[in-house]
């Protein structure tokens, strides 16, 4: 079958995290995932608690889901959409060589572990930043969808 639209009609993203700690972190990261076009925001394993550096009350935009655990979440991807670990790791890929799927979620880690080892086997791939100190989660997860931005339109 032809296509009858622009394959850039053939894209969208998610970004969550698992586990998150600070609520601050959370508000801020919604409002830049928002702004920067996010289709929709996840919590895996937490509760979203209002806070106030989520001016724009992105829950309210764009549907935030809550998933119980990791399992719960994997096995709700959505179909043809590949799953990007954001974290620094040995077999991570560079975000300057890295190219972006028209469907991705992206899933960063908790403020004091990461991503465990087991989640980071399940991601289709993982993605780091530079630096040799990790970054704050909130501005890792804008960094790389103000990449995904610039790479794709
Ligand atoms: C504060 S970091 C976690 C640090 C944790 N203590 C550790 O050593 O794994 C919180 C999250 O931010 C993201 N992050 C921070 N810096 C990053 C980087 N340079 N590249 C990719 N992700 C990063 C990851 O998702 C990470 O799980």
């Amino acid at each position: 079958m032809r296509r009858k639209w622009p394959i850039s009609e053939e894209r969208y993203f998610g970004i969550g995290v698992f586990r998150p700690k600070t609520a601050e972190n959370i508000g801020s990261l919604w409002r830049t995932a928002y702004v920067l076009g996010a289709d929709y925001i996840f919590l895996i394993d937490a509760k979203y608690k209002k806070q106030s550096s989520d001016v724009l009350k992105v829950w309210s935009k764009i549907p935030l889901f809550q998933f119980d655990s990791f399992d719960s979440f994997r096995s709700s991807l959505p179909y043809s959409c590949r799953l990007v670990g954001i974290e620094q790791d040995k077999t991570s890929i560079s975000i300057k060589e890295y190219e972006h799927h028209c469907r991705a979620i992206y899933l960063l880690g908790s403020e004091d572990n990461g991503l465990p080892k087991e989640i980071k086997e399940q991601c289709h791939e993982l993605i780091e930043l530079p630096g040799d100190s990790s970054l704050n989660v909130a501005v890792a997860g804008s960094l790389v969808v103000f990449d995904r931005v610039n790479k794709l339109g």
